[in-house]
């Protein structure tokens, strides 16, 4: 085989001898796999998959020597547009204090306090933070601004760096309307929206105690529909409430968290297209019970996983991270794990570009420097995204050692 790598723009590239690849391509998107494998990237898209002695002719070859590929991963949940930093909230919960929504409001003076520049180079570097741990799409919220001109330029910001941009002005209540929660919600729901929903695709309400309650959200969310944005939900994260209800009733996208479910939750999200988004990363920083999984999976729900990436209660990045505590807590199966954090993800996301390796799929897919997807639960913590393709464009890692 050639070595490909440093071949400036071939229109197509063969990367073969894949020992496993997942494809995610199975009946209606189910996870599926291949041994000894090849695919063609052509055009920035998935232009071949299959045995890998049966592979066609490209401009370009690239050998992996029997490690794995997979689609990149979609992280569908994340808070990247803040300032400063949490880490002694996070100490003195590892203590023994509990988790308190009030510590987004450490956040919300430091963002309101940062120039665009700091801003900027904070999300920039957790984007590429992102990107290199194999993660090739993610949904980027703002919510640390909390008044019109801050939550715009949170959202301006955002995308900058990713399509999927997230209106999140219903995160908490902020002091300055402490004895007014009506007012700001009807901030939230007039001129907030109207400065932010040419920014954003997607509108996201914290239905919690301590944040909105279900009237609330419903209103948050009918009024982010009227200005087209589609609707995603923070729902049952500190203790069981009627997010998943408020999010099932809205055709929300998602309903994200889902640690604390009734039956009749679990039915409702068993019953409509509403996808559960686990974010495991919430509760190990949180030292709460993690979400039970099986539950779910084993009533019909569709599940991603995400790493809700934030200052206070998960400040990871890292998918792969949030796959093996998925596997080791959530009683998830290693393929479960890995099509929620790139199928799931996608559905949760409304995407059918991406999350797979479909023939007409984006080519964005990563290389492990392991034989399977296993080995991000099996070695958790070691670094083994060894190389990352985004439409088809190497954008992360160094090549494979070519046998
Ligand atoms: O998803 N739940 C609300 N928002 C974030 C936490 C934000 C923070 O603590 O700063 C979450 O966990
Ligand atoms: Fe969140």
């Amino acid at each position: 085989m050639g070595q490909a790598w440093g071949v400036a723009d071939p229109d197509s590239t063969l990367i073969t001898g894949i020992g496993e690849l997942v494809t995610n391509d199975g009946e209606n998107g189910a996870y599926a796999a291949l041994t000894d494998a090849a695919l063609v990237i052509s055009g920035g898209r998935i232009g071949w998959t299959g045995r890998a002695a049966r592979a066609p002719a490209a401009d370009a070859v690239v050998d992996v020597a029997g490690r794995a590929v997979l689609p990149g991963f979609a992280d569908s949940h994340a808070h990247l547009v803040f300032a400063g930093e949490r880490s002694a909230e996070f100490a003195a919960r590892m203590a023994g204090r509990p988790y308190r929504a009030g510590g987004i409001l450490v956040t919300v003076e430091a963002t309101r306090a940062a120039p665009d520049a700091v801003l900027r180079a904070n999300l920039r570097r957790l984007a590429a933070e992102m990107l290199g741990q194999g993660t090739t799409t993610f949904e980027c919220k703002s919510g640390y601004g909390l008044t019109v001109p801050d939550e715009a330029r949170g959202l301006v910001l955002a995308a900058e760096v990713t399509p999927e941009v997230t209106y999140l002005g219903a995160h908490v209540v902020p002091p300055e309307f402490a004895a007014d929660p009506a007012g700001y919600l009807d901030l939230v729901c007039g001129p907030m929206l109207a400065a932010c929903a040419p920014h954003a695709r997607w509108i996201d309400v914290f239905c919690e105690d301590g944040a909105f309650g279900a009237d609330e959200a419903a209103a948050v969310l009918a009024a982010g529909r009227a200005a087209g944005l589609a609707a995603r939900v923070h729902a049952n994260q500190l203790g069981p409430g009627p997010g998943v209800q408020v999010a099932a009733q809205a055709g929300a996208a998602s309903a994200d968290h889902c640690t604390f479910l009734t039956d009749a939750d679990v039915d409702a999200l068993a019953s409509t297209p509403v996808v559960a988004t686990l974010l495991p990363g919430a509760e190990f920083g949180c030292r709460q019970p993690f979400p039970d999984a099986r539950r779910l999976l084993d009533a019909g729900v569709t599940l991603a996983l995400a790493t809700d990436c934030n200052p206070g209660s998960s400040f990871t990045s890292s998918m792969p991270f949030c796959i093996a505590l998925a596997v080791r807590e959530m009683r998830m199966t290693t393929e479960e794990a890995v099509w929620a954090a790139t199928a799931g993800g996608a559905r949760a996301l409304r995407r059918d570009d991406i999350g797979h390796l479909g023939v007409g799929a984006r080519a964005d897919l990563i290389l492990l420097d392991a034989p399977s997807h296993a080995y991000l639960a099996y070695r958790p913590g070691v670094p083994l995204i060894t190389a990352v393709w985004q439409a088809g464009r190497l954008v992360a890692g160094s090549p494979p050692s070519v046998p």
